[in-house]
């Protein structure tokens, strides 16, 4: 049986969370309102829907279904716009270390990511071609914490859950990769991301040996 990695695109192969974060903070400043980075923790890994209804709830605020959708649309073209000058020197440190190491040693890997995005930039940070599969937000019916998106890119993989490998910076995909049966491995804070097996402030953090010791509880 094989083992494999999944990992979150996000916040976890390059710094996009903080263009997230600016992008829906400037959504609620321009409805009146304010939200704090505390919160913004609760829209890593969730879809653009479920994220915009969580910051209607803080807000207080109902839309229309027009407006709604309008609303979701000017974030992403907002969001687009910081995407757009990205280029691979925002790959996150430790990341392409990682990758060839797998590349090397023949272990498959995949990106499982709620981003409708998640495509356009892993081309634009030149990623593209390295994964052997990619699920994204256009793949899956239902977000993270539901482990759907991890448990296709396991199939994908010819991988057994319980011997996959999933890197998340949200609480939400932590989540889905415990339920999903899969090791998850947080990559940020500790007091954040305490559900998951293992925790690192990034890549740069985790050794090899760690890696192989991963590997070695093969089932
Ligand atoms: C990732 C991010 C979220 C984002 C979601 C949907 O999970 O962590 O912040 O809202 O993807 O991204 P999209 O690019 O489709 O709006
Ligand atoms: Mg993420």
């Amino acid at each position: 049986p094989n083992t494999a990695f999944i990992f979150d695109l996000d916040g976890v192969i390059v710094d996009t969370a903080k263009f997230h974060f600016l992008a829906w903070r400037k959504l609620a400043n321009d409805l009146g309102f304010d939200f704090t980075e505390e919160q913004n923790e609760q829209l890593k890994g969730v879809s653009r829907v479920e994220s915009l209804k969580k910051i209607l709830q803080w807000g207080n605020m109902e839309l229309s279904e027009d407006e709604f959708t309008r609303q979701m649309a000017l974030k992403n073209e907002n969001y687009l716009s910081y995407v757009e000058e990205m280029d691979d020197s925002e790959i996150l440190p430790g990341v392409p270390e990682i990758l060839d190491y797998l590349i090397k040693n023949n272990i498959p890997f995949a990106l499982g990511s709620a981003s409708k995005n998640a495509r356009t930039i892993l081309k634009k940070i030149n990623l593209f071609e390295k994964f052997d599969a990619i699920i994204d937000g256009t793949d899956v019916s239902k977000a993270k914490p539901d482990p759907e998106v991890f448990l296709i890119a396991a199939d994908k993989l010819n991988a057994r859950p319980d011997n996959c490998i999933v890197f998340e910076d949200s609480v939400a995909g932590v989540q889905a990769a415990n339920k999903g049966n899969m090791t998850s491995i947080g990559i940020g804070d500790k007091t954040v991301l305490g559900e998951a097996d293992h925790v690192f402030k990034d890549f740069t953090e985790i050794e090899i040996e760690f890696i192989e010791k991963l590997l070695r509880k093969e089932k």
